[in-house]
This record gives C-alpha cells, sequence and structure tokens, in this order.
C-alpha cells in the first residue's frame, strides 16, 4: 500500500532534475516541481488525507524521508552551481603572476660622474669646499680678472663660443675653463672676512675644487666641444708651490690607488700663475707604465689675479690648478676615445654600473 519504490524513484529523478539545471534559475524551476504548491511531494501529502491513521503515520514519516532527500539533492546542486559561478568569476578575473615582469633597466651615475665624485672626496677629505659656477660667464670673469690680455688668442671667435645678452664691452660666453670660479669664490670669501683681513688678523684659508663642464671649439678623438675641467684654489698667507706638489701628488695617488705613481712638474705658461706648470704623471705598472701624461694645468696665482680676488698679494699667495676630469676618466677605465663619453651610448655607459 505505501509504494516505496515510488517515492525512492521520485529522489532519484529530482536528483537528475536538478543536475540537468545549469542556472540558479533553472534550479528554482526544477525544484517547484517537487517541493512547490502543485509539486509532486505536495500532491502526495495531499493524497494522504483518505488514509487511516495508521497508514498516515508510515506513509508521512516516509514522504517526510524523501522531501528530506530532495532538499538536500536541492541544496547540493545550488552549491555547485555557487562555487561553479565563483570558479567561473575567479577564471576571468586571473592574473598570471608566473608572468616575467616588465623589467625596469637599472640607471647608473655617468664614467665622468663617477670621477667628479671621486675627486670631490678626495679632496674633501683635504679640507678643500666644492663650488659650482656658471657655464654662461662674462668676459671679465673668463679672462679679464684672469689676466688673460686683450689680444690672447684664447678670446678670438674661433675658440670660444660667444652667446648673446652681453654687450660689445661686456661679452658672454660659454666658460672655456674652471678658472673663472678662482676670482668668483675668491670674491665671496673675502667678503664674508673682510673685517678681519682689514684688522691684520687672520683669513681662513681658501680651498676649494670647482668641478664643471667647460666649452671651446675644438672637436677630435681627444678634444670634445664641452668637456669637464676641476678647479682647485688655495689661497692663505704661507701657502706655495710645494703645497701644491704635495697636495697633488696626495691626489693622484689616491685617486689611482697607486702609490709608487711619479708626478712631474713641466714648466709652462698661463696668464694666471706665474710661475706656471704643467703636471704630468706616470704610472710604474700597467698597460701604460712609463708614459708621462699631461694631467693638469697649474701654478702659483698671479699677483694681478690675487689683487682681482681684493686681496692684497703682498700678503696673500697660493696655488691653482685645473685639471680635466674626462682625461683622468680615460686613464682610470682605458677609454682611448673621448668621445664615447658623450655618445649616450648605453652599451658603453652600462659597463661603468
Ligand atoms: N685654466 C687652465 C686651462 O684650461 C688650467 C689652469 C688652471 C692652469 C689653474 C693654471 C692654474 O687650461
Amino acid at each position: 500500500m505505501v509504494d516505496m519504490n515510488e517515492l525512492d524513484s521520485l529522489v532519484t529523478s529530482a536528483r537528475e532534475s536538478f543536475a540537468r539545471c545549469a542556472t540558479p534559475a533553472e534550479l528554482e524551476n526544477a525544484k517547484a516541481q517537487f517541493l512547490g504548491k502543485s509539486g509532486r511531494l505536495t500532491e502526495l501529502m495531499k493524497g494522504m488525507a483518505q488514509l487511516s491513521p495508521e497508514d498516515k503515520k508510515t506513509r508521512g514519516a516516509a514522504i517526510n524521508l524523501a522531501k528530506q532527500g530532495v532538499e538536500a539533492a536541492l541544496t547540493a546542486r545550488r552549491q555547485a552551481l555557487a562555487d561553479a559561478e565563483l570558479e567561473r568569476q575567479l577564471q576571468a578575473e586571473a592574473l598570471d603572476v608566473t608572468l616575467p615582469g616588465r623589467a625596469r633597466g637599472q640607471g647608473g651615475l655617468h664614467p665622468v660622474s663617477l670621477t667628479l665624485e671621486r675627486i670631490e672626496q678626495i679632496f674633501g677629505s683635504m679640507g678643500f669646499d666644492v663650488a659650482d659656477g656658471p657655464e654662461i660667464e662674462t668676459d671679465w670673469f673668463n679672462f679679464t680678472a684672469l689676466n688673460t690680455p686683450e689680444d690672447h688668442p684664447a678670446r678670438s671667435m674661433h675658440d670660444t663660443f660667444y652667446v648673446e645678452g652681453g654687450t660689445p664691452e661686456a661679452p658672454h660666453l660659454l666658460r672655456t675653463h674652471t678658472s673663472p670660479m678662482q676670482v668668483r669664490y675668491a670674491v665671496q670669501h673675502v667678503k664674508r672676512h673682510r673685517h678681519l683681513i682689514d684688522a691684520g688678523q687672520p683669513m681662513p684659508e681658501i680651498r676649494v675644487i670647482a668641478p664643471g663642464r667647460t666649452y671651446r671649439v675644438d672637436s677630435d678623438a681627444t678634444h670634445s666641444p664641452m668637456f669637464h675641467q676641476c678647479e682647485g684654489l688655495w689661497i692663505g698667507e704661507n701657502v706655495s708651490f710645494k703645497d701644491l706638489k704635495v697636495v697633488f701628488t696626495d691626489f693622484c695617488r689616491t685617486f689611482f690607488e697607486s702609490d709608487d705613481l711619479v708626478l712631474r712638474f713641466r714648466p709652462s705658461f698661463f696668464p694666471f700663475t706665474e710661475p706656471s706648470a704643467e703636471i704630468d704623471i706616470q704610472f710604474q705598472q700597467g698597460p701604460l707604465a712609463g708614459r708621462w701624461l699631461e694631467v693638469s694645468g697649474a701654478g702659483q696665482v698671479h699677483p694681478n689675479v690675487v689683487r682681482n680676488m681684493g686681496l692684497d698679494p703682498e700678503r696673500f699667495i697660493g696655488f691653482a690648478f685645473g685639471m680635466g676630469p674626462d682625461r683622468l676618466t680615460m686613464l682610470r677605465y682605458g677609454v682611448n676615445d673621448l668621445r664615447l663619453f658623450f655618445d649616450g651610448d648605453i652599451r658603453f655607459l652600462s659597463q661603468f654600473q
């Protein structure tokens, strides 16, 4: 009388029907066919009205069991559909974290900048200040204040880049060396210590280097229209050529990390120093051993220049030098063409990282 097979197959058919549903909406429709107001289970419940109390009990329990089976199948299918939907979303939004990133090239300092840093560090350790000055200069600081006469060849239009903005009497130009920084820096220093100087008291010594870009009409494997210089200046009441030798020798040996490096001071001429010298260095080891290599101009600051600094040349004296950081870089790394420094070729530059 109680057909259990009928209930079992009802649960099975519910499970199959739910399994065919691909979306939550379809599933809700399928659910209505079993559990809805006129669903198959509901109909079975209604059909119990005529049964005896005895049969009602058994039949009721069986139908309830079937109902639980259908509900469990429904819940399981709901969960499966929700899981599938979540999985689909995760797939759609997936980031492939194993994809190699776009590498950001690691930059580095230019070899000449590395040299300038090194120069600043070594002279800094010897008590030198580091100063910076304009690349567009006046004719006064670049030439006149440096005792360079009107008819000096460096003043010719062919050797120097003149720029607009000056007057015929006071032209503007791209500085041809860093020496204008001697007077620029000294004038400021003297201004700050005027009261001491006038009172006959000791003035703190001027000790400065001034690295930077310089310009000349010149271009070949060892000359570039733009190049670097580093000026050095030491002025005091008791500073001599001997101090220049000591300081510069110390600098070169430290810079090239070579204790047996030899220096030669070769007599030369500059309008703003007297006496003047070219400084040559000689390595005792390595590929350049034995050759004399010019690295700097130098000399005792000319009395006229000391006067233009605002100081009495009878009381103040000192030395200056002007070296070529590009040249020092070529020697340090064994580069034979200066132009490589200014071509901006990454293959060359990345070798110094
Ligand atoms: N300014 C000189 C040059 O270019 C170098 C120099 C600097 C010489 C200081 C003597 C003293 O060539």
